[in-house]
């Protein structure tokens, strides 16, 4: 095989016992592909199966429910009981079959599950719903979820587990000052909100033994009282302490993301590549950058200046699943670029229907329209 083009992109990397061919991962991507109720569907494992064909290391299934009222949606994905292991089998085989590293990421949304009750670190409301702050006993209920899913994603086949604590879900919600206004051992100074999920980082760790877990980490919210760089360091430096895997940079909540500065910001290439920056600074464990990485020459370069240790791929990877071998020849001016200016999957998804990307050919849509149940 020909030497690739870009070499950074394509140095293998060794991650907790496992070895990943390339620095090419896939960022979660949930497109409510699942069943309704969260089973794995036919169409989810297409979607998966083309994903880790494209030559891609490793493959970061999106956020699977650790309990029904942590799920954020009908087609999240659910972990929560034996009944779905097989399902979530045939998900792993299906991504290792293609050579690719398969992980499943394991969640609880909190305060923005789709639930008549939510629940929270606090009773801080959300566009106009106030959660239930969470008892002692609940909170180690739910450590004992995250510890119970993440076994099941190991019995499942797959090669690691990822904790979900982006996008302001329930592990982000203990971390930040403002959803977390807990007057006990869960809140307070920063040393106090990491509490929680270190304790399920541990819990995890006890139950899968030998075996990689990593997390998917808020940097910085993007509010004025969020949590930010200053703070969410601490947390880093913690989850690498206690054996983490790799540490996967994200910003933003469902409570920034619609923010107008926060849409003009993240249509700019690389977006958060400086979130991901600024943690490699603090810790040594390997860092993934994600966020509008569209060409292969910006993921050299974001490797080469030694912002991140692996490129996180995610609408990027789903519009052209050629990506990887289209950079290995250097072949970027041949790659489907995702639109700044479209907001087209997200707009399907959030109306329950199968995203498609408008510059997919119209047989690839109709394969996807076909398979969705
Ligand atoms: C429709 C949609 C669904 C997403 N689902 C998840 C998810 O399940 N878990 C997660 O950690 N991030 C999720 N993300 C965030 C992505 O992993 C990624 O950080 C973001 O899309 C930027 O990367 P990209 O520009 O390559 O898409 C989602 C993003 C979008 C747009």
């Amino acid at each position: 095989m020909k030497k690739p083009v870009y070499k950074n992109l394509f140095k293998p990397l060794k991650l907790d016992g496992l070895r990943l061919k390339n620095r090419i991962t896939m960022a979660p991507l949930y497109l409510g592909y699942a069943a309704m109720g969260g089973k794995v569907s036919p169409l989810l494992l297409h979607y998966y199966r083309e994903m880790a064909k494209s030559g891609a290391a490793m493959i970061m299934v999106e956020n699977a429910s650790i309990t029904t009222n942590g799920s954020g949606s009908p087609r999240t994905i659910k972990c929560d009981h034996n009944r779905y292991l097989s399902g979530l089998e045939k998900l792993a085989s299906t991504i290792k079959g293609e050579k690719s590293l398969a992980g499943l990421q394991i969640n609880h949304a909190g305060r923005f599950a789709y639930v008549s009750d939510p629940v929270a670190p606090s009773a801080v409301p959300t566009f106009e719903r106030i959660p239930r702050a969470l008892t002692k006993k609940e909170i180690t209920t739910i450590q004992k979820q995250f510890a119970n899913a993440a076994l099941r994603v190991k019995k499942a086949g797959f090669d690691l587990a990822e904790l979900h604590g982006g996008t302001g879900y329930l592990l982000s919600q203990f971390v930040s000052p403002r959803t977390n206004k807990r007057t006990d051992t869960y809140g307070g100074p920063i040393a106090n909100r990491i509490k929680f999920p270190m304790e399920v980082l541990k819990r995890v760790k006890d139950v899968v033994g030998d075996f990689p877990v990593g997390y998917r980490f808020l940097v910085d919210e993007w509010l004025p009282d969020g949590l930010h760089i200053k703070e969410s360091a601490i947390l880093a430096k913690s989850l690498e302490k206690e054996g983490i895997a790799y540490i996967s940079t994200m910003g933003g909540t469902y409570e920034s993301f619609f923010l107008p500065e926060i849409i003009k910001k993240s249509k700019k290439p690389g977006y958060m590549v400086s979130l991901a920056a600024a943690i490699k600074k603090e810790v040594s464990v390997p860092i993934i950058a994600a966020g509008r990485i569209s060409t292969p020459a910006r993921a050299e370069s974001i490797l080469a200046d030694k912002k991140a240790d692996l490129i996180g791929l995610a609408r990027m990877l789903w519009v052209d699943p050629e990506w990887p071998k289209k950079a290995r020849k250097g072949d970027d001016r041949s790659i489907l670029k995702c639109s700044p200016k479209c907001d087209a999957c997200l707009q399907l998804v959030m109306q329950g229907k199968p995203a498609y990307c408008p510059k997919w050919s119209k047989e690839k849509r109709a394969v996807y329209r076909e398979l969705f149940q």
